[in-house]
């Protein structure tokens, strides 16, 4: 595994996200949605770095049947959401990769009618661009590589790492097992 950021830079940036968000939102407040499963170390780490009231929630959206670069068909599944109406709503996932996923979402999110919404992601890999969205905060950009850690994952491996690595055919073919 080679890694790309340290615990270390991932806190410190996860600071920086944090103080940039509660200013933004400064004298209102936020609903963070988590896109699961991705969102679970950053979105834990988040909460804890913001200064403004938050409220959270959680959808979650897969992709079954894709590869690692294409992903499938995106089930999306709505049943853990909170009312949402009215609300600033900051959606919130481990990567932006094509960004198919987050324009999805955030379409289907806009049926609950919230005042905003807004996106965030961990990394953002910028080359693989298909929406012509952008995220409004990232945490790092990064190259057209896959990579595992803080909540990404390989076939449900690798989530629990506190730092971000790109894996090596040694370490996918342990995680196919
Ligand atoms: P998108 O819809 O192409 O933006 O892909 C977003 C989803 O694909 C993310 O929520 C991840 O689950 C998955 N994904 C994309 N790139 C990677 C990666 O490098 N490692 C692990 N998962 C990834
Ligand atoms: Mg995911």
């Amino acid at each position: 595994m080679n890694v790309l950021f340290t615990e270390q830079q991932i806190q410190q940036r996860i600071g920086e996200l944090g103080k940039q968000i509660s200013a933004d939102y400064a004298g209102s407040s936020v609903t963070i949605v988590g896109i699961l499963s991705g969102c679970l170390m950053v979105m834990a780490d988040l909460l804890r770095r913001t200064s403004i009231p938050v409220r959270t929630a959680f959808i979650s959206a897969s992709s079954y049947g894709g590869t690692r670069t294409s992903p499938g068909q995106l089930t999306i599944n709505d049943s853990m959401l909170t009312d949402l109406q009215g609300r600033d709503i900051l959606l919130l996932d481990d990567i932006y990769d094509t960004g198919q996923t987050m324009q999805k979402v955030v379409v289907h999110l806009q049926q609950c009618q919230p005042a905003s919404v807004a996106t965030a992601a961990m990394l953002w890999k910028p080359d693989r661009n298909q929406t012509g969205m952008e995220p409004d905060y990232f945490g790092f950009r990064i190259p057209d590589k896959f990579v595992v850690g803080y909540g990404l994952d390989y076939n449900e491996r690798f989530r629990e790492l506190p730092w971000i690595g790109i894996p090596d055919e040694h370490d996918l073919q342990q995680a196919a097992e």
